[in-house]
C-alpha cells in the first residue's frame, strides 16, 4: 500500500497465473540461466509467497519467498532490464522482508552469484551479511561453474 501511495504508477501485489507469461519474459531477459515456466508455475502451486511489481500496469518484476519453521529463503528477485535502477528491486525486497516477519521467520537467507555486483550491493545495503559460500553452485559458461555467496539477515 505504501508503494502505491509513494508513486501512483507503481503497484506491488500477489502474483497470479495470468502474470506468468510476463514474469517468464522478464526472467529470460534478466538472467543468463533463467527459471523455466514450469518452475515459476510450481512456485505458485506449492504456495510460495510470489509477488509482482507493476509499473504503469505492466508487470516489470517479481520476487519469490519460501518460509518454513522460522526460516525464510528468498528464491528469486528480478526486475525487467528496462525498469532497473528505479528502486523497484529494493521495494520488492522490502515487501518480502515484511512478509517474512509477518510469517514469524527469524532469519532470511539467499544465494547470489559472486559476479552479481548489483544484487550484492542491494542486499548489503539492506543489511544482509555474508555467512558462507557454495563452491561451483551456479552454472556459468558451457563447462564452468560459479560460486554462490550465501547471505543472511536476522529479523528479530
Ligand atoms: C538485482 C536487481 C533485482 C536490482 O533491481 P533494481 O530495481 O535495478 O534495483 P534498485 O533500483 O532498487 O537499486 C537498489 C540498489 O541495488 C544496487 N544496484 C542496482 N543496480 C546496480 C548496478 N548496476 N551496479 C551496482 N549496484 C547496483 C544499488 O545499491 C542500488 O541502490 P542505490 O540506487 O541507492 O545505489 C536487478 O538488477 C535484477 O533483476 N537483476 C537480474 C536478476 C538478478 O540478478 N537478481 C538477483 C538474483 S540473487
Amino acid at each position: 500500500m505504501s508503494a502505491v501511495l509513494r508513486d501512483p504508477r507503481v503497484e506491488i501485489r500477489r502474483m497470479r497465473e495470468g502474470d506468468l507469461e510476463a514474469v517468464f519474459a522478464n526472467e529470460r531477459a534478466a538472467y543468463s540461466h533463467p527459471w523455466t515456466m514450469g518452475i515459476l508455475r510450481d512456485c505458485l502451486r506449492v504456495g510460495y509467497d510470489c509477488q509482482v511489481v507493476l509499473l504503469d500496469k505492466r508487470v516489470v518484476g517479481h520476487v519469490v519467498l519460501s518460509v518454513s519453521v522460522g526460516e525464510a529463503h528468498l528464491l528469486n528477485l528480478c526486475v525487467a532490464q528496462d525498469a532497473q535502477g528505479q528502486g523497484l528491486g529494493r521495494r520488492l525486497l522490502r515487501r518480502m522482508m515484511r512478509l517474512a516477519r509477518e510469517k514469524a521467520a527469524d532469519t532470511v537467507f539467499l544465494e547470489v552469484r559472486t559476479s552479481n555486483v548489483a544484487a550484492r550491493q542491494l542486499y548489503e545495503t539492506e543489511g544482509f551479511c555474508e555467512v558462507g559460500r557454495r563452491h561451483g553452485y551456479y552454472p556459468h559458461e558451457e563447462h564452468e561453474r560459479e560460486d554462490a555467496i550465501v547471505y543472511a539477515k536476522p529479523l528479530l
